[in-house]
């Protein structure tokens, strides 16, 4: 576990590894020092093999308000390329980690939060929670993924609202369109997040591994390459235990203990 960060914090509970953001003073703002840290955070997630499941959080006023406006507000354009190139590292990163993510939502998801929040696997949200892409309304366009994964995620027509507009939108309408997978109230949103977590320790990690590559790598690939990769993957399960243990718990009528081999 990393425990020397300054504006992320890790705590590792069983297998759950929570990653709290913690500049409240700036609603969780993605300075670079906090995007150093996440990074570092990730890391760990991705290298420590008794974390099996990870989950983004923040405080009740805020996710994340998006990227740091008193840091863009200097910028050129050689440090914007700086800033997006750590930004994009980073969310690389966390998109790829072979492990399932949840981005858990209350308060502001905005600009480059919640473009972090897509790259997690589920995101979970509390009824107060207010998603948008605001950087229009900057000057500017979202630069973390937001043109690219939004659109993918909730389709071109809902994307324009939020990206040409800038509107803001709540967690029920967040749900309405997809973006986010379930509202829950506010002050169940740790617990609500906890037992999604639990859930998904109950699947078998390297199948969850192998189905989250495929869906993702498969979207940036033909349909045919794609299929390709899902029938390498599937088949490469059939050397795992769990596969073995998997399909011996059906057939005795009993629950499936996955150990991950
Ligand atoms: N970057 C830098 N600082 C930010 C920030 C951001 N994205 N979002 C909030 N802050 C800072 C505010 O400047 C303020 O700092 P101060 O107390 O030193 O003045 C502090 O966080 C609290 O924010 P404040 O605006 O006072 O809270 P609010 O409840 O009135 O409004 C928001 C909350 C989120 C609606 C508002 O802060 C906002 O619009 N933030 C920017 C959102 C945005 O455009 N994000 C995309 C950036 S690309």
């Amino acid at each position: 576990m990393v425990s020397n960060l300054k504006y992320v914090t890790c705590k590792q509970e069983g297998k759950i590894a929570w990653v709290r953001f913690n500049r409240p003073e700036k609603l969780n703002a993605l300075s670079p020092e906090l995007l150093r840290d996440l990074e570092s955070a990730v890391a760990w997630c991705e290298e420590d093999r008794s974390v099996g499941v990870v989950v983004l959080i923040g405080d009740k006023r805020a996710f994340v308000s998006g990227g740091d406006i008193d840091h863009m507000a200097k910028a050129d354009t050689p440090l914007a390329y700086a800033l997006t190139d750590l930004t994009m590292r980073v969310q690389e990163r966390l998109a790829d980690l072979p492990k399932p993510t949840i981005a858990a939502i209350s308060g502001y998801a905005l600009g480059g939060g919640l473009e972090m929040s897509l790259c997690c696997d589920f995101r979970i949200a509390a009824d107060t929670a207010i998603l948008g892409l605001p950087e229009i309304t900057l000057g500017i366009i979202p630069g973390g993924g937001g043109t690219q994964r939004l659109p993918r995620l909730v389709g071109l027509g809902p994307a324009c609202r939020l990206i040409l507009l800038g509107e803001r939108v709540g967690s029920q309408e967040a749900a309405t369109l997809g973006l986010v997978h379930k509202v829950v109230p506010s002050d169940h949103l740790q617990d609500e997040a906890r037992a999604l977590a639990s859930k998904l320790l109950e699947q078998p990690p390297l199948a969850l591994r192998a189905a989250k590559t495929a869906m993702r790598k498969g979207l940036n690939s033909s349909l045919k390459d794609g299929l390709q990769m899902e029938q390498d993957l599937f088949c490469m399960l059939f050397a795992t235990q769990d596969q073995k243990e998997g399909m011996s718990a059906f057939l005795e009528k009993r629950k499936p203990d996955f150990k991950g081999r």
